[in-house]
């Protein structure tokens, strides 16, 4: 091999070993809720976040700790561990932005390869996840965090009024 490979390979190798950890510090800091709307809070990017305060979860990281145990637990494992047969959401919501999760979420996908075929169905059509989208993302995204433990958060913030309204119109219409 010669000096200047090698000297190549190092200069590649360098700045992707930073890279990767100010990413992590970036996913925290980019997670960080900045504004709140009726209970519901956001990123700087105006995405929506989870708040967590005095181990009080938000009610939407609440509801969505909810939704997933009923509606994707049983593939992605408790608390987005993963199993073998989906991947553990947990990492995936430390890069993948809020777009791509909602439009994943919403059409589904299908990994056909190596023999097996794993499907992620399309809830596109399916009131009791659709409407509590952003619901899933942020707890997911507080997971990814590491902010919120496994298990049942073991307080919540109540209900707020904004996201009874959201609901009914969502559910009812
Ligand atoms: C029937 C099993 C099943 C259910 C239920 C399911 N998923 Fe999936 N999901 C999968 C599989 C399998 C994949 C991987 C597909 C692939 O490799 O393209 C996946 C992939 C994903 C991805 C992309 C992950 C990545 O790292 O690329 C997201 C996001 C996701 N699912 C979210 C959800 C959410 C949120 C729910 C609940 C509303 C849910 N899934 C319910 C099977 C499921």
């Amino acid at each position: 091999m010669s000096v200047r490979i090698v000297i190549s390979a190092l200069a590649l190798a360098l700045p992707l070993a930073s890279s990767s950890l100010a990413h992590a510090q970036d996913s925290a800091e980019k997670a960080k809720a900045v504004t709140e709307e009726g209970g519901k809070h956001f990123d700087a990017e105006g995405n929506p976040t989870f708040k967590i305060e005095n181990g009080a979860v938000d009610w939407y990281t609440f509801s969505g700790y909810r939704r997933y145990h009923s509606d994707c637990h049983v593939c992605h494992g408790p608390d987005g561990t993963g199993s073998s047969y989906a991947p553990a959401l947990l990492n995936s919501l430390k890069t993948m932005d809020y777009a791509t999760f909602i439009s994943i979420v919403a059409e589904g996908r299908k990994n056909v390869g190596g023999g097996k075929e794993n499907v992620m169905p399309a809830f596109g059509e399916n009131k009791n996840v659709y409407c509590y989208m952003d619901d899933l993302y942020v707890y997911l995204r507080a997971r990814a965090d590491g902010a919120a433990p496994r298990g049942r958060p073991p307080k919540k913030a109540d209900k707020p009024q904004a996201a009874k309204d959201a609901e009914a119109s969502c559910m009812g219409g």
